[in-house]
């Protein structure tokens, strides 16, 4: 069970916990369609998630009872439907913000929104919005973050254990939603200049060279920025490319 943070002014006054579900992105819409008013700031968390969803229709699979799962449930209907990017920029920021209080560690955000903490990937966020007309409705806000957990299948994964000491998860989640609703207020009073910048600081690979892959080729780049939809600049041989989510993978 957890608690309801007294650190929030509504994130997370309203909680929702299964010990077992096989995904809380899709308790959390289910929540919505059935119910007429579901609070916003509503988290749906569980223990043990045994269809855990991901990024590019891939899975999120973690230890039981050993890191954070969990939906935000918001509204930010005051977004017109192609700003939606600026969620990802709002949610990858308080999850960075609380990252690099918490741990002695190099965190930065990969594109769009993976978690990187000294080259590993500590965390996924999974953002499905409904829209109606040109507006979001209801957005679901899915969080999987390592926390205690020690071994992974990949290599490339990490957890806040791995680098320091085991935490409590009910602390760990109040921080987190007090960082995370600082941000999602950040955007909500308009305040985009300054997320756009800090969103660029914080940049995994910004400036630097790198290999990339598109379709079948593989080929050097350095990332430049993000367009204001939330396409990745990166710079081939003195011309700028735009790719969208699924039109590029980070080799090294
Ligand atoms: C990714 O890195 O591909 C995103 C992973 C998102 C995983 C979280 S865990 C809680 C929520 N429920 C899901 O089914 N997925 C998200």
């Amino acid at each position: 069970m957890y608690k309801i943070p007294a650190n929030t002014l509504f994130m997370g006054h309203s909680v929702v916990f299964m010990p077992e579900c096989h995904s809380t992105n899709d308790e959390a819409s289910r929540l919505v369609e059935s119910s007429g008013h579901v609070v916003e700031g509503t988290v749906v968390i569980t223990d043990s998630q045994t269809s855990g969803r991901g990024q590019r229709g891939n899975t999120w699979i973690t230890e039981p009872g050993k890191n954070l799962t969990f939906s935000l449930l918001l509204k930010p209907t005051f977004l017109n439907a192609q700003d939606q990017f600026l969620l990802n920029k709002a949610f990858s920021l308080g999850l960075y913000d609380y990252l690099n209080a918490t741990l002695q560690a190099n965190v930065k955000i990969k594109w769009p929104n993976d978690m990187m903490v000294n080259d590993k990937k500590i965390c996924g966020i999974l953002i499905e919005n409904q829209i109606q007309g040109q507006n979001i409705q209801n957005s679901i806000v899915g969080i999987g973050l390592n926390v205690n957990q020690e071994n992974f299948a990949m290599p490339t994964a990490t957890s806040m254990k791995v680098l320091g000491k085991d935490f409590t998860l009910e602390n760990v989640l109040h921080e987190l939603l007090s960082f995370l609703e600082k941000r999602y207020l950040q955007l909500r009073s308009g305040n985009l200049e300054e997320l756009h910048s800090d969103y660029l600081s914080a940049l995994y690979w910004l400036g630097e060279r790198h290999m990339f892959k598109k379709a079948e080729e593989i080929f050097e780049g350095e990332i430049t920025g993000i367009d204001p939809y939330g396409k990745l600049k990166i710079n081939v041989d003195g011309t700028t490319e735009y790719f969208e989510l699924k039109q590029v993978q980070f080799l090294k």
